[in-house]
């Protein structure tokens, strides 16, 4: 399978994911989601991963003023708990109909900026220099190496020099994955985490999870 099927197999297969249910795919912790309680689990996405670091994120800027890039946002889910709190998010993702959905739960939120990409760069975002970047459980599903290192230098483009991009990747490595599979993706140990950070231009100050299905990587661009 070369990298162009790949790419189509992930927007195909993520569209049909969102067509039967995509909240539950989304976040596979409830089967039947009301809106409130998934946009609430976005909150508390926001609120344990973000307002709890907000020193490394904000670095003494008031959060109003700052504009953050988010990779694979699904529904929207987080995406709206950052609009609440940042100044402006633009997000990517490769699924259209993700992003209609998306588009639909943020269509009060005129800050937030959401977008079909290609699945593999951010070509689609203007060029307006971020203060911060944050992806969850997107880079778990990606089943190349090859995709996720180009995403991270991507964001290093795009980000402001010393801005965090924080995001994790699957870091239980036990399992074989299969280029074909657009739900388990690739993993990567803590050395392969660090060398990435490093190869595309990042200070790899944290991680945490090695091992672990949700291994968090702390990225500062130099
Ligand atoms: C499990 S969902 C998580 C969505 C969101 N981050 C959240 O936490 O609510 C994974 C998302 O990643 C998107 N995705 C998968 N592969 C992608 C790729 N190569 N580029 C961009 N988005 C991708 C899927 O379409 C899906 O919306």
């Amino acid at each position: 399978m070369d990298l162009e099927q790949q790419l189509a197999k992930m927007r195909e297969d993520w569209d049909a994911r969102a067509r039967e249910n995509a909240k539950h795919y989304v976040q596979t912790a409830q089967t039947d989601w009301t809106d409130e309680e998934f946009y609430a689990s976005g909150e508390q996405t926001v609120a344990e991963e973000i307002k709890t670091d907000m020193t490394n994120i904000c670095q003494g800027k008031d959060p109003k003023q700052m504009r953050v890039l988010e990779i694979g946002c699904g529904a929207g889910r987080v995406t709206r708990a950052l609009a609440n709190l940042f100044g402006e998010v633009y997000a990517v993702d490769v699924s259209g109909e993700m992003i209609e959905q998306a588009r639909h739960g943020l269509r009060h939120h005129p800050n937030a900026h959401v977008f079909q990409n290609n699945g593999k760069d951010l070509g689609v975002i203007p060029d307006l220099g971020f203060d911060f970047a944050f992806s969850t459980i997107v880079f778990q599903h990606i089943p190349s190496k090859a995709v996720i290192e180009n995403y991270v230098r991507e964001v290093h483009r795009l980000l402001r020099p010393g801005a965090l991009f924080k995001f994790q990747v699957q870091g239980y490595t036990g399992v074989d994955h299969n280029p074909d599979d657009t739900w388990v993706g690739v993993s990567y140990s803590d050395e392969e985490a660090r060398d990435l950070g490093e190869r595309c231009g990042f200070e790899p100050r944290y991680r945490h999870g090695a091992g672990e299905q949700y291994f968090w990587l702390w990225f500062f661009k130099v």
